[in-house]
């Protein structure tokens, strides 16, 4: 497929503009002042589908945020690819530590994109991920390079827990029956170092308050005779690790897997540089549960974080008092074969059960999702490898990551199929957080690798059958 090089680069300016217009649209799931935006997000993903060669194209209304649905069926008989990514993106805060403006995109180099790479919130995660896959229909349909069926679904509400996709999945199986799922909304090692994610962690997120009195109180003439809920809240949550940063959570460990020594093993192989590491983050040293290394820590253990954490006053200058009600925000991050559900219930029991008598502890639920391991034998996975040998010249490497995509256990659950994620983002893009960027090389290479991955998964099938 040499004239897919070719093509990119008499278009090249083209597929970066089409971007930046894209990351225009504030379409922040979690915050409904922005609720149009997102509509019109899902409208210019629409009219992109269009325009790429989609033959029908929709906007499928849901209980929540729209998902838009593109399909180009050439042949019944071939195999068929659903892409799978979203169209919103997280709200932008703290925007004060933004060098740009979040929905003004602006291309810059970097030491690791000298090449020039393009700031804006959901410039990786997902816009310009989700966005290779368009262009690289493009190209296929243009080219006479589509060797199968492609359907695509790209949602609105990825950043908030997917409900409504969920709902559309469970009631349109036949409508999204494929062959294998194919999404790009991970990472890779490194530029130079490709690499195909196999897991994904699950996910369980929970908000807790501790109350204490009936109304905020002076300190100097109440603290020390009633229950503090702030400091009985840091309290709690301290008694949440023990000594070696195992979790505490009666039941929490009981359905983990573990690894073996040779799968360790293998994992230890991944190339990894803990100074740099190190340096990446101005960290003295890492902090994690004993007896595992960093790249497990972060990929195939299970772990509990507080996300936020207030009550109180946070003014200016001081205010003595004690508060009557401390919140915080609490993610646990799951392994297999760990269910959100059940974990969810474990740690509610739990924290309400640790409450001292004098204050009121409940645990809200939130959302949460099932982890997900793709095995290393399917087509897919051996159409994705190749797909990446013929365009970086390498092997790429397995790697869990340490992220959440809940949905995809889900996919697997309702239509049966295996998800591959080909992901071309790197850990420094800074997702999430202040001054997001997706590289333009690691944007174009996404674009070239994805046509080689239809053409060796509709190989692979049709020698196999
Ligand atoms: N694309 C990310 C997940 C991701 C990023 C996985 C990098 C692997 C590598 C996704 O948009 C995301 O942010 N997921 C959330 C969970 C969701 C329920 C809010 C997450 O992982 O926190
Ligand atoms: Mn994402
Ligand atoms: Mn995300």
């Amino acid at each position: 497929m040499e004239n897919i090089a070719s093509y990119i680069t008499t278009h090249k300016d083209r597929f970066i503009q089409e971007l930046v217009e894209l990351l225009k649209i504030p379409s922040i799931s979690a915050d409904p002042a922005f609720a149009q935006d997102v509509l019109n997000t899902a409208e210019a993903v629409k009219s992109a589908l269009d325009a790429a060669g989609c033959e029908v194209t929709e906007i499928c209304e849901t209980p929540g945020y729209p998902i838009v649905y593109g399909e180009k069926i050439i042949d019944p008989k071939l195999p068929t690819v659903l892409v799978y990514g979203h169209y919103d993106v997280q709200p932008p805060d703290p925007v004060d530590l933004w060098n740009s403006p979040p929905f003004e995109p602006v291309i810059k180099a970097t030491d690791l994109h000298p090449e020039g790479a393009i700031f804006a919130r959901g410039a990786c995660d997902d816009k310009g991920q989700m966005y290779m896959h368009v262009k690289a229909l493009e190209f296929m349909v243009k080219n006479n390079e589509l060797p199968c069926n492609v359907k695509f679904m790209i949602e609105g509400e990825e950043e908030v827990g997917s409900e409504s996709l969920g709902w559309f999945v469970e009631h349109n199986r036949e409508k999204l029956a494929n062959d294998v799922i194919l999404i790009s909304d991970t990472g890779m090692i490194a530029k130079d170092i490709p690499s195909i994610t196999t897991g994904l962690r699950g996910l369980s997120y929970v908000e807790v308050e501790v109350v204490g009195p009936n109304r905020d109180l002076h300190s100097g003439l109440y603290g020390g005779a009633v229950a503090n809920p702030i400091n009985i809240m840091t309290k709690l949550i301290a008694s949440l690790h023990d000594e070696n940063n195992h979790i505490t959570v009666p039941g929490f460990y009981d359905k983990v897997i573990e690894l073996s020594v040779e799968e360790r093993a293998e994992m230890a192989k991944a190339p990894f540089n803990l100074e740099n590491y190190k340096k990446a983050l101005d960290i003295e040293d890492v902090y994690g549960e004993k007896g595992y290394s960093t790249n497990e820590r972060n990929s195939i253990r299970p772990t509990l974080d507080v996300n936020g954490i207030w009550g109180g006053y946070t003014g200016e200058g001081a205010k003595t008092v004690i508060a009557s009600k401390a919140y915080a925000k609490i993610s646990m991050r799951l392994v297999p074969d760990q269910d959100w559900k059940e974990i969810t219930q474990l740690f509610k029991a739990h924290f309400e059960s640790i409450a001292p008598k004098g204050t009121r502890v409940t645990v809200k639920p939130h959302h949460g999702g099932f982890p997900y391991v793709t095995p290393m034998d399917s087509l897919g996975y051996a159409a994705a490898s190749k797909a990446y040998e013929a365009t970086f010249g390498k092997t790429p490497i397995p790697q869990r990551s340490g992220g959440s995509i809940p949905i995809v256990s889900l996919f697997e659950k309702e239509l049966k199929s295996k998800t591959i994620l080909m992901g071309f983002g790197l850990d420094s893009d800074a997702i999430h957080s202040p001054n997001e960027h997706f590289g333009l090389w690691n944007y174009l290479k996404g674009i070239e690798t994805i046509p080689y991955f239809y053409r060796y998964f509709t190989e692979l099938s049709n020698s196999e059958s």
